[in-house]
């Protein structure tokens, strides 16, 4: 299916913009989305966001997130899905993807224990769907570089670690095999249209805009309210936690590197066990941890620990901050929100 979108009688992209080195953010109102943007904007690059806004969680987190982007003359915002592609006569994303340097694709559906049931649609759609279409808009406008987001859930449960990039990946969850579709059809779409993408495998993100239903938010909330927090298992499944900082400097070196094709893990540089992360948030909170223990959850994986030798040799990253001042800083984000009366938290914290 040729492409139908062309900017041919529609409003140019303000002249300043056009100058610009722009990028184009799909999932710019999220949590790690949204933290690329404000470091784009105040690299001095146009940004265009795009993104949904799906009630995964409640619209303020979102809203929020952009505060600081909606003041600057150099972002535009599409409140539009990326699944709107589908419909051949909406143009609206496919033209500003026709304006952009890079795209970055952060734009899903997230959550591994989520995913089950009824709800794989979502992640059908807006990451299996949603990314070729994507792919498709860059192909026909031929767009310089993709970088996507993808994820350590591609690895699954798995005991050869570190996990390298050219492990065999079988995920444990359907939100993986989405996250791999993804990533394959990058792959794909270089391959055979010669479209210079990279896919980043982010290794358990956490840091102030961390997603209510995600662990550290879950586990920082509670002791702040001094309630019980619910370890999935035993606490001794261990994630290789990485600093959102740490994801967006990774992500932009990925937009000046011609990585065709390429996969690379981006992990926080440690192992460490929930029961230890717990241990942290306490000394860090000076607090009581009062713990409830429930069934380990389907979809989540035993470990995770990302080889990062790859992502040095093609992006020169390393991460940078440390759990405990990685903790300290989304405390310090949530206790913000808590001042917050009216806040709607979402997702609780059991
Ligand atoms: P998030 O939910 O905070 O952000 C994703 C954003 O995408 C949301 O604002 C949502 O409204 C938007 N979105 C979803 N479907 C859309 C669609 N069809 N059209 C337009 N917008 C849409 O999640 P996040 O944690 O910031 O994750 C960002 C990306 O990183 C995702 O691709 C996720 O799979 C990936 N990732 C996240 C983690 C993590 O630990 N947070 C780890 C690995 C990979
Ligand atoms: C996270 C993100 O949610 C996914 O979107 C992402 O793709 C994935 O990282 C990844 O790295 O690819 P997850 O590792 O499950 O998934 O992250 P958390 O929700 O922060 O959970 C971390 C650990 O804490 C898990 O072992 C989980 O079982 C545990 N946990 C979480 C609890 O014990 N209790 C809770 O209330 C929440």
């Amino acid at each position: 299916m040729s492409p139908t979108c062309s900017r041919d009688g529609r409003p140019k992209p303000p002249e300043r913009m056009q100058k610009m080195k722009t990028a184009l953010v799909t999932g710019a109102a999220g949590f790690i989305g949204s933290t690329l943007v404000d470091r784009l904007l105040a690299d001095g690059w146009g940004v265009v966001g795009v993104d949904s806004f799906e009630d995964y969680y409640p619209r303020e987190y979102k809203d929020r997130n952009l505060g600081t982007a909606r003041l600057s003359t150099d972002f535009r915002m599409i409140e539009r899905s990326i699944v709107s592609m589908a419909e051949r006569e909406d143009c609206v994303i496919a033209d500003a993807i026709a304006e952009a340097d890079v795209v970055f694709h952060l734009a899903a559906q997230p959550g591994v224990r989520a995913s089950w049931g009824s709800g794989f649609r979502h992640y059908s759609d807006n990451n299996v769907l949603g990314t070729q279409l994507v792919l498709e808009a860059c192909r026909a406008a031929g767009t310089p570089r993709v970088v996507y987001a993808s994820s350590s859930s591609v690895y699954g449960d798995t005991d050869q670690l570190p996990m390298v990039e050219t492990a065999r990946c079988l995920p444990f969850s359907p939100y993986g095999v989405s996250k791999l579709a993804g990533e394959s059809l990058c792959y794909l779409y270089h391959r055979n249209y010669g479209l210079n993408t990279v896919g980043l495998r982010f290794f358990t993100v956490y840091g102030p805009r961390q997603r209510p239903d995600m662990g550290f938010h879950r586990f920082i909330r509670a002791v702040l309210e001094g309630r019980e927090l619910c370890i999935y298992g035993d606490g001794n499944q261990t994630r290789d936690f990485t600093y959102v900082a740490d994801i967006v400097e990774g992500l932009i070196a990925a937009a000046s590197v011609d990585a065709g094709g390429e996969v690379v893990n981006l992990g926080g540089g440690s192992r460490v066990s929930v029961c230890q992360v717990l241990d942290i948030i306490g000394e860090v909170l000076a607090a009581e941890v009062k713990v409830r223990m429930a069934e380990r959850q389907a979809g989540d994986v035993g470990d995770t620990w990302a080889a990062l030798g790859h992502a040095r040799d093609i992006l020169g990253y390393k991460p940078r901050t440390s759990l405990r001042e990685g903790i300290e800083a989304e405390a310090a984000w949530l206790r913000g929100l808590a001042e917050d009366p009216g806040f709607p938290w979402g997702v609780s914290g059991t």
